[in-house]
């Protein structure tokens, strides 16, 4: 039985004011649904200290949007895992489309990172999906698979035990224009099914989320398909009545 995560994705919004009340909100919705729903946030780096504060006598989680794949050194305006570890993190993203598009991150420089995450017991969010063109071109599953493989091939099957995946298409990330269900189920049941190649007991308890304009209006009906487990939500986390919407269609 996989236990349904909804993860809230700050990205790079907000104050430390809007970032107060947003913590007080979601850790009040949280406790309402805390036997069946793990919800986490994930709020830019700089208020992950105030987030740890919030958060600690809560069933809310919380993580990092990002870290070095060093341990640490002479790396000006990076983030060691071990630093997110003194402050709680529980999760942090790897491989969100936005780094590997805009910061140049490659599948290699992906699983390096989501094995420093590891190193410090830190589960990784790792974030695969399609551009618009590679799924125009009939490519989405050769790249899920070369995206998922780097990984796999860097720290084993077994790795995936400690991690939670999300299926994020970038041409449904901040567009307003969602995957259907169908189209994320397809996607979702063929991650599956490639990790069970490895390990079927593996394949069936990961944790695979679905990213990309999950909305209170939509969320139902992807978090009802057989192999959606909740959703990685970026916009619509940022409202707390938006973001409530979508913990309940989790239930
Ligand atoms: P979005 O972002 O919900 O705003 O589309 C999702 C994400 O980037 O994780």
């Amino acid at each position: 039985m996989r236990q349904p995560l909804i993860a809230g994705n700050w990205k790079m919004n907000g104050n430390l004011a809007s970032t107060r009340a947003l913590l007080d909100a979601v850790s009040a919705q949280a406790e309402t649904v805390a036997q069946s729903v793990e919800v986490a946030v994930l709020p830019p780096c700089v208020y992950v200290p105030e987030t740890s504060t919030r958060l600690a006598n809560t069933s809310v989680r919380w993580g990092a949007q990002n870290l070095s794949e060093h341990a640490s050194g002479a790396y000006t305006g990076e983030i060691a895992a071990a630093m997110l570890t003194d402050f709680g993190c529980h999760y942090v993203v790897v491989g969100h489309s936005e780094r590997r598009a805009l910061y140049g991150e490659t599948n290699t420089l992906v699983a390096a990172k989501f094995a420093a995450a590891q190193a410090h017991h830190i589960q990784p969010i790792l974030c695969v999906g399609e551009t618009l063109d590679e799924r125009d071109q009939g490519v989405t599953l050769t790249v899920v698979t070369q995206q998922l493989e780097a990984v796999i091939q860097h720290s084993g099957v077994e790795a995936l035990q400690r991690a939670v995946i999300a299926y994020e298409p970038v041409w449904a990330i901040g567009t307003g224009r969602t995957a259907t269900p169908e189209q994320a189920q397809e996607v979702h049941a063929y991650i599956r099914s490639m990790i069970a190649e490895y390990d079927a007991t593996i394949a069936n308890s990961v944790r695979i989320l679905y990213g990309g304009s999950v909305k209170g209006n939509n969320a139902s009906a992807l978090f009802a398909m057989a192999d959606i487990d909740g959703g990685l939500v970026g916009g619509a986390s940022l409202d707390s009545a938006e973001f409530s919407a979508i913990i309940q269609a989790a239930l």
